[in-house]
């Protein structure tokens, strides 16, 4: 099949990348002039392991381009992708700008019957939208079908995610498009969940919610065991055992960050909003994940003293998590500005993110030297196997912030560190 990727970014980029290694010619389409020139010289340009590679090998095998060209790139290609961004809107809700924008490009552009699929995350009813907006900007009726497609890969991991999903989702009404999609999906071995588009675009939602919910649930119940000196690790895999829980997305931690769980779960609170049906459960999860630096920084505060004036923090990573540059959104940030706004001092590091608070390029020693505390905040494998016992040579006071509980406690306490994580006691 040819097929047209609206939107490169983390997802649009993978799953052409996914497409071309099942045989299929596959076309980027962004309007961002410097992205297409990046992507056609075979640069990422975000951080998201094995993506390049695989970049530069299709971009040999010829079959990957990357166009800004709309009207050619829509009349080319039987089947097109919706992967443009869908950010949160001031009240919380989900801006399609984006994805109104490219609806209209494929209405005065389609010459031939094609299926538009959305893979973005899209509020329910989007599907309704985009074959609407599609319609208005026909000067001809020709058919076609719009499909709602939902990604569930996670940054950091995009690229195995997207290879060997645990489901994929296809919500049409269309018995041609379901067809189609069948048969572009015919090499992956996970269930294909078909249904109707307006399902499909929930089933996205209520994903990532219930993910983020699982999350907020062990890190409120965490604050409970801090207070019982209880380790909540032991919490996290007594009832991850059960298979009805699962092990997954119960790490206690600083929260949870980045380009989809916050936006999401914000989009479902809204649409449930509009409704009359709040989603009470949802509104706690965001309260507690706000509440989780906070939380944090008070226990920082219950051993170095309330007042953080004058106190230099080190603050190990940056992004939403390990293995990606993305800092979207990222506990890490929340906890540096609320730092400082504590006047304390800040030293940052991270293994990839070019950036920092303020913008410095330290390596590990240069952060923690002086500092009276560090605290770890992205739970990077690179932490794991410092060599504590030389830093804590360079530190001024050896505490240790855990906000990922990745440390192995005793080992740094035999140190001589002072050692915190979130209840991992
Ligand atoms: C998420 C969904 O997992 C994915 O299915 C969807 O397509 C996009 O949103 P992503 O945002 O890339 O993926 O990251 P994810 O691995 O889900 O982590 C989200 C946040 O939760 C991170 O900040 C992570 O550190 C945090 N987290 C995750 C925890 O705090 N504890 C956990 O146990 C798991």
């Amino acid at each position: 099949m040819k097929i047209l990727i609206i939107g490169t970014g983390y997802v649009g980029t993978t799953t052409g990348l996914i497409f071309c290694e099942m045989g299929h010619k596959v076309t980027g389409l962004d309007l961002d002039e410097q992205k297409i020139q990046a992507l056609r010289a075979g640069n990422l340009y975000f951080y998201e392991p094995g993506l390049e590679e695989l970049l530069t090998k299709h971009l040999q095998t010829n079959q990957l381009a990357f166009t800004n060209d709309t009207e050619t790139a829509i009349k080319d290609n039987d089947l097109i992708f919706i992967c443009v961004g869908t950010p949160q809107a001031p009240d919380g809700s989900a801006d399609l700008t984006y994805v109104k924008k490219v609806a209209k490009s494929i209405g005065q552009h389609l010459n031939q019957y094609k299926v538009i699929v959305t893979k973005s995350t899209v509020p329910v009813g989007t599907a309704k939208l985009v074959t609407s907006v599609i319609q208005e900007n026909q000067t001809f009726p020709i058919p076609f079908d719009v499909v709602s497609n939902p990604e569930f890969l996670r940054e950091g991991s995009a690229l195995e995610d997207a290879l060997h999903p645990d489901r994929i989702v296809i919500g049409t009404t269309s018995e041609t498009a379901r067809t189609i999609m069948r048969e572009l999906y015919k090499d992956f071995h996970c269930p294909i969940v078909e249904t109707h588009p307006k399902a499909s675009e929930m089933i996205k939602y209520a994903a990532n919610s219930f993910l983020a919910l699982k999350i907020s649930y062990i890190n409120e119940l965490a604050r409970v065991c801090d207070k019982l000196s209880i380790n909540v690790n032991d919490i996290s895999n007594g009832i991850g055992l059960d298979h009805r829980i699962n092990p997954h997305f119960l790490k206690a931690g600083m929260g949870y960050g980045g380009s989809c769980f916050p936006k999401d779960v914000n989009s479902l609170i809204q649409t449930a909003k509009e409704l009359g049906n709040p989603l009470s459960i949802l509104e706690a999860v965001v309260k507690v994940n706000a509440e989780q630096p906070v939380y944090f920084i008070e226990k920082m505060k219950q051993s170095l003293g309330s007042d953080l004036k004058n106190k230099t923090i080190a603050v190990l990573g940056l992004s939403f998590k390990a293995n990606t540059d993305d800092t979207r959104e990222s506990p890490s940030l929340i906890l540096i500005d609320k730092l400082l706004e504590e006047q304390a001092t800040i030293k940052t590091h991270d293994p990839i993110v070019k950036m920092g608070v303020p913008h410095q390029f330290l390596t590990i020693e240069e952060t923690v030297a002086g500092a009276d505390a560090l605290v770890i905040c992205t739970d990077w494998d690179d932490y794991k196997n410092l060599n504590w016992q030389s830093l804590k040579t360079l530190m001024k006071q050896p505490y240790i912030f855990d906000g990922r509980n990745m440390l192995d406690k005793e080992k740094v306490e035999k140190l001589g560190f002072y050692y915190f994580g979130m209840a991992n006691h």
